[in-house]
């Protein structure tokens, strides 16, 4: 990561949640993004298991998808050379720092969080301090590594905000401790809705609104054909009277990269029975090698193990540089 005579890279830190497998969403509209800024800058991927235990988790099933996203963070393009790729439970700092900044936090701040106020509706037999707590957790995240820019989607522009006034407010009493992060919307970003219900995002809670990375080709295939319309017939990029068709319009042109036009053009006086099935066609197309890849790395336990330990001894490298500088300026005693 280091770079001989050149101003610094400045430093990326992103993460997804083991908490479902990943779906077309997470794709087009974050880990297809975070692929080019491994050019530019030092990127940090995180695989946010601890995160994901907010709220209840199949045990077995943690494990597996948290393995499987790491498979399919490489197989979608992240270099674990050029990158810190790793498993946020692997490195202990993250719940470390994540209890100092809890003290530097204040309660109303954390009830005001949308985030929290929705999953506690959505699990309100489950509402746990950790659930509360999950933004700090975030913060430290963040600035255990220092990051200038946060690629999330708008959904956690909350928490990086949250995370920059708890950042503000340590430096403001301690001197400057951490880079100030800020969000990063990327330009390219492709927001996918729900094939089901156009209205809502793409999410892993709604299966059949759903496509997975690892769905098959049938599976793809099928979900697209019953994928939401209207009653019109013309394929029109039109997001706000016609958001099915909109929908299917930005995953086809992020699938093939063209652009809106050129992809009207393409379909112009055909209808929806055969625009649906080429939408598919183009995704099963895009995720083929993704999931082949993926499946390969599966079954290479050895090489995974390789590459989350490699992961967690580089950031935990970084991060203890970070907290060893926190636990100082508070007035622990050095061990
Ligand atoms: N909260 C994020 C989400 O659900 C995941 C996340 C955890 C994250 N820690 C992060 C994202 C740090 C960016 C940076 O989507």
């Amino acid at each position: 990561m280091e770079q001989a005579n050149s101003a610094p890279r400045k430093r990326i830190f992103s993460g997804i949640q083991p908490s479902g497998d990943l779906t077309l969403g997470s794709y087009m509209g974050a880990i297809k993004n975070w692929v080019p800024l491994q050019d530019e800058y030092d990127c940090i991927y995180c695989i946010v298991d601890m995160h994901a235990i907010t709220v209840r988790q199949d045990p077995a099933l943690l494990r597996r998808r948290t393995l499987e996203q790491l498979a399919q963070y490489i197989a979608c393009g992240l270099d674990p050379v050029r990158s810190v790729v790793f498993i946020q439970s692997h490195v202990p700092q993250h719940a470390e720092l994540a209890w100092v900044l809890g003290c530097y936090t204040q309660f109303g701040e954390l009830s005001r969080m949308t985030q929290f106020k929705d999953k506690s509706k959505k699990h309100a037999d489950n509402i746990t301090a950790g659930l509360f707590t999950y933004p700090v957790l975030m913060a430290a995240d963040i600035l255990l590594y220092q990051a200038d820019l946060v690629p999330v989607g708008q959904d956690q522009k909350q928490h990086v905000e949250l995370c920059r006034d708890v950042a503000q407010r340590f430096n403001g009493v301690y001197s400057d401790t951490f880079t100030l992060p800020e969000p990063f919307i990327p330009k390219m970003g492709a927001r996918v809705m729900s094939l089901g219900d156009p209205s809502s995002k793409m999410s892993k809670s709604d299966p059949d609104g759903c496509v997975f990375l690892m769905d098959a080709p049938e599976v793809i295939q099928k979900k697209f054909k019953r994928a939401v319309t209207d009653s019109e017939t013309q394929v029109r990029f039109d997001p706000e009277h016609k958001p099915g068709i909109s929908n299917l319009l930005t995953i086809y042109c992020a699938a093939t990269g063209k652009s809106p036009e050129e992809a009207e053009e393409v379909f112009q006086g055909q209808g929806y029975g055969v625009f649906k099935p080429a939408v598919g066609d183009a995704v099963v197309e895009l995720l083929r090698p993704i999931r082949e890849e993926a499946g390969r790395l599966m079954a290479d336990k050895a090489y995974l193990e390789g590459i989350y330990k490699e992961g967690a001894e580089r950031a935990s490298h970084l991060a203890a540089k970070t907290l060893r500088k926190v636990y100082k300026k508070v007035g622990f005693v050095a061990r």
